[in-house]
């Protein structure tokens, strides 16, 4: 790590993070309240029969006064998956509270993700390490990875390992797949009577690691005020010169949390939610027509700018592309090796050749570059990587092609001009905001508590997120609670139920109500950066999602 620190970073070291007053006021030697048996939110019988050990477990809350275990416990740790602010608050919440517990208690950390704990590659955090890194964000501190924790010889090998450590629970800070996979493995630890506890930790900026029980993935809210924030520099630009339109994409995967999150704080002329893309079966040219017509009507008024906002994910939800993308991934799964020993130009014309139907038609529809780009490498499980796929430039040609029609008919004569965006990592390391660094370091001394209270197969849950901190609910939820069965890769699997926007709920509601409005008046809000020190209403907000939701 660099020795060179900029004077935020500086004053953030020392930010005491705010917690839930039960552990304020007792540490992380606390009391818990058991609730009833759970069930799973769906195939209650094959999840019974799947998970004999954790299912059905009670919802947990922690709520007064409680005493520490007799003797020490080692922890591991290990990051999974994509980086979200506040994972370092996790490790400094899990380290401070462990030390709470007992001073001679150790917390390790697997290095590079999942791997890192198949392998037993990690390190021992000590004070002066872990001190440079508290309210910093990023995942430096021990890495993080995409491996799969999921096999039986994976959880023999890091059953080994944390054996041979004297690691007795090992807590899993990841998204939905990550979480799963904890399930299974604590599962597996219970089966196998090997004494070792698994706790999950709820990470992703993607924001699609919610339900009933937890409020908020970690990371969300503090990506989604840089995005906000770069998004109102981008509107006040726009507004100011009045020459462009800007189409910026925004990450978070399959669902539109991010972009909906963004739309709410800074009233965008437009933002596609992919949720209603696929509801309402739009296809590409409708979604084109769209955007086309709110740019026709602003310039009727004399407004040739603006700014459109694109989740990541929208272009797996666009039916007619939904299609083709299967059909691509089996034809490129089934033709690897002519189709590899091709060079590039050739690759084009050997999928024009092989597409049908619907699909031929809409690979043709789109432009070379966008095409080029369906065909890159495909990711570990042979699909198209859409993430990589500039959606943001293919609306801007087609929005263009469509306007050059219209002005030919005459139903157009106004000026587009637009520039390309794609915020995600950018966010994805900030120093994570007072919410974020305030909720990573609770769930970290959750993970402790339950550690402590003996419990297994539970995810950290930190409640009642909309309240200040000293009225927030820690708890544990049973991971097997949030599960039901998927078809993946043709088979039925046990996994965590991602969580889409939801179009009958009020976040979503509250931009459909306003969208029209947004389109034509300029109603822009700027947000600014994030501000980590002044007033409480400035500094120390939740998403506007969650306030909404909470109303
Ligand atoms: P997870 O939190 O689910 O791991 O993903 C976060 C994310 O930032 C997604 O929004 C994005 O699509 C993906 O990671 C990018 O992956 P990579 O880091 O491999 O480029």
């Amino acid at each position: 790590m660099s020795d060179q620190v900029s004077p935020l970073q500086e004053a953030r070291l020392g930010y005491a993070p705010k917690l839930p007053k039960v552990f304020a006021e007792h540490g992380t030697a606390v009391a818990l309240t058991e609730g009833a048996p759970t069930q799973s939110i769906a195939d209650q019988t094959e999840m019974k029969e799947l998970f004999p050990h954790t299912y059905g477990l009670p919802i947990v809350t922690f709520t007064g006064a409680g005493t520490a275990p007799s003797g020490s416990i080692n922890v591991g740790v290990i990051l999974s998956g994509g980086q979200a602010p506040g994972g370092h608050n996790v490790i400094t919440g899990l380290y401070d509270g462990l030390k709470k517990l007992n001073p001679d208690n150790q917390l390790y950390g697997f290095l590079g993700g999942p791997s890192g704990l198949i392998d037993n590659d990690h390190i021992c955090f000590g004070d002066n390490f872990i001190d440079q890194y508290r309210n910093t964000g990023g995942f430096d501190i021990i890495g993080s990875g995409r491996t799969k924790l999921e096999a039986e010889d994976q959880f023999a090998k890091v059953a080994a390992n944390c054996k041979a450590l004297g690691v007795s629970a090992v807590v899993v800070v990841g998204g939905d797949d990550s979480n799963t996979n904890a399930c299974i493995m604590a599962e597996y630890m219970l089966k196998n009577d090997t004494g070792i506890q698994v706790i999950g930790c709820p990470k992703t900026i993607d924001g699609d690691l919610k339900n009933e029980w937890i409020e908020a993935s970690f990371g969300f809210d503090t990506a989604t005020k840089v995005y906000s924030g770069l998004i109102g520099n981008i509107q006040r630009d726009s507004n100011s010169a009045k020459k462009y339109y800007h189409f910026i994409k925004l990450m978070g995967r399959s669902a539109s949390h991010i972009a909906l999150e963004c739309a709410l704080k800074t009233h965008p002329n437009h933002a596609i939610i992919s949720e209603e893309v696929a509801e309402k079966k739009l296809t590409l040219d409708q979604i084109v027509t769209e955007i086309a017509t709110i740019i026709r009507d602003r310039a009727a008024a004399k407004k040739n700018f603006g700014v459109v906002l694109i989740p990541e994910g929208l272009i797996e939800f666009v039916p007619e592309v939904k299609v083709m993308i299967s059909e691509l991934n089996e034809m490129l799964a089934a033709e690897a090796k002519a189709f590899d020993a091709l060079d590039a130009d050739d690759k084009v014309a050997f999928v024009k050749a092989k597409l049908t139907g619907a699909s031929a038609h809409a690979f043709s529809s789109m432009p070379y570059d966008i095409q080029e780009q369906f065909l890159m490498d495909r990711d570990p499980h042979g699909n198209v990587q859409v993430s990589r796929i500039q959606t943001e430039k293919l609306l801007i040609e087609m929005v263009q092609a469509k306007l050059k029609d219209w002005a030919a008919k005459g139903e157009y004569s106004g000026k587009f001009d637009a520039l390309n965006h794609f915020f995600g990592y950018e966010g994805r390391c900030a120093a994570p905001s007072n919410f974020d660094a305030d909720y990573c370091y609770s769930l970290g001394f959750t993970a402790v508590a339950l550690v402590a209270s003996g419990k297994s197969g539970y995810i950290a849950s930190v409640r009642n997120l909309t309240k200040p901190a000293d009225q927030w609910v820690p708890g544990g939820i049973p991971l097997t609670m949030m599960m039901n069965l998927e078809r993946r890769h043709g088979k039925s699997k046990p996994v965590i139920r991602k969580a889409l926007v939801e179009l009958d709920q009020k976040p979503f509601q509250e931009l459909a109500t306003h969208r029209e409005d947004w389109a034509m008046n300029d109603e822009f809000v700027y947000p600014g950066p994030i501000q980590y020190y002044g007033p409480t209403e400035v500094c120390d907000l939740p998403t506007v999602t969650m306030q909404i939701e909470h109303e």
